[in-house]
């Protein structure tokens, strides 16, 4: 007889596990509920699959650092390297969701089913979306079609490829998307449909290994705008960090200080990214970039090209190296 997957899930927090003081409260609440209690008693997935819940966090997704991070990533591997263990979910808040998810679609070394669900009411609410989402991405992450595909992230029905998808509303129940790439699939009734595989994945994807490593670089995110100052950029050089992306105007265009401030930025030996304010479309290269020692991000927002840097640091601080990073989708 052919025994059921057994999918472990990892719950971090974020809204899908808060609760509020009353059903219609949906935007003031807290981190109440422990990952196992959030799917709820009468979902029938025991019919489904074996699942078995690890708590590693529990917090808002504001409160996540980079050791969080590596150590979130170190417990989904261990995880993933049990020959029982068919998948993961990871339950999460959705304010940095896109930040962890690119994390570990860039670090995690196993092909399984790696999903990532959050939920944008909490689980008090009228139609809190936080079981089903939950639902679905235990289906997905059981799923033959969601094996090899990197990291997926499940809201509202739909799922996307880590690398794309980002959070587009601040409040409404499909509040992530990837506009120029749009989702792999969607889970409906208790089944996957896969519509396309993501293509364009970092071309050495797996790349980072993070065996052995403590802490990743420090890498802040400066935002431009009219009469910006120098100031933020001398803050981040005084504070030594290892590098700096700049969430630049348009197609990267950096306003005056801004430009004088990455100067004295690369001049200090920080890697210095420009990446840009407007949600879709790519940072194209500047003639500038190679004698000015900046990056083009290409379609990394700002949020993930912090994370390709943090991750790209830690191999090389040599500036082509690093564009052909970035160079990867
Ligand atoms: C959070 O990111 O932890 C809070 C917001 C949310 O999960 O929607």
């Amino acid at each position: 007889m052919k025994t059921l997957p057994r999918i472990v899930v990892l719950g971090t927090g974020g809204t899908i596990a808060s609760t509020a003081s009353d059903a219609t409260t949906l935007s003031d609440y807290a981190v109440t509920q422990s990952v196992s209690a959030l799917l709820g008693e009468d979902s029938g997935i025991e019919r489904l699959m074996r699942v078995e819940y690890r708590q590693p966090l529990n917090v808002d997704s504001r409160e996540i650092t980079n050791s969080m991070l590596l150590a979130l990533a170190a417990e989904v591997e261990a995880q993933l390297a049990d020959p029982d263990i068919d998948g993961a979910v990871i339950t999460h808040g959705t304010d940095t969701l896109e930040e962890t998810a690119y994390f570990l679609s860039l670090t995690l070394q196993s092909s399984k089913p790696v999903v990532i669900v959050g939920a944008m009411r909490p689980s008090s609410a009228i139609s809190a979306d936080g079981r089903l989402n939950l639902y679905n991405a235990l289906v997905l992450a059981a799923s033959p079609k969601a094996r090899g595909l990197g990291v997926l992230v499940t809201l509202n029905d739909q799922f996307f490829a880590a690398r794309f998808v980002s959070k587009f509303h601040t409040t409404r129940v499909d509040a992530f998307g990837a506009p120029d790439q749009g989702s792999l699939g969607s889970v409906r009734d208790g089944q996957v449909h896969l519509y396309q595989v993501p293509v364009g994945l970092h071309p050495d994807a797996p790349t980072f290994s993070l065996a052995g490593l403590a802490r990743l670089p420090d890498v802040d995110i400066v935002y431009d705008h009219q009469s910006a100052g120098l100031h933020h950029y001398r803050a981040s050089i005084d504070a030594q960090v290892a590098g700096i992306v700049v969430a630049a105007c348009g197609n990267g265009s950096l306003s005056p200080n801004a430009q004088a401030g990455l100067a004295q930025a690369v001049k200090a030996g920080i890697a210095c990214v420009r990446s840009s304010r407007v949600p879709t479309g790519a940072i194209t290269h500047s003639r500038f970039d190679e004698a000015g020692g900046l990056v083009a991000a290409g379609a990394h927002n700002p949020q993930k090209a912090r994370i390709l840097l943090m991750l790209a640091l830690t191999v090389t601080r040599e500036r082509d190296a690093l564009q052909r990073y970035f160079d990867g989708c």
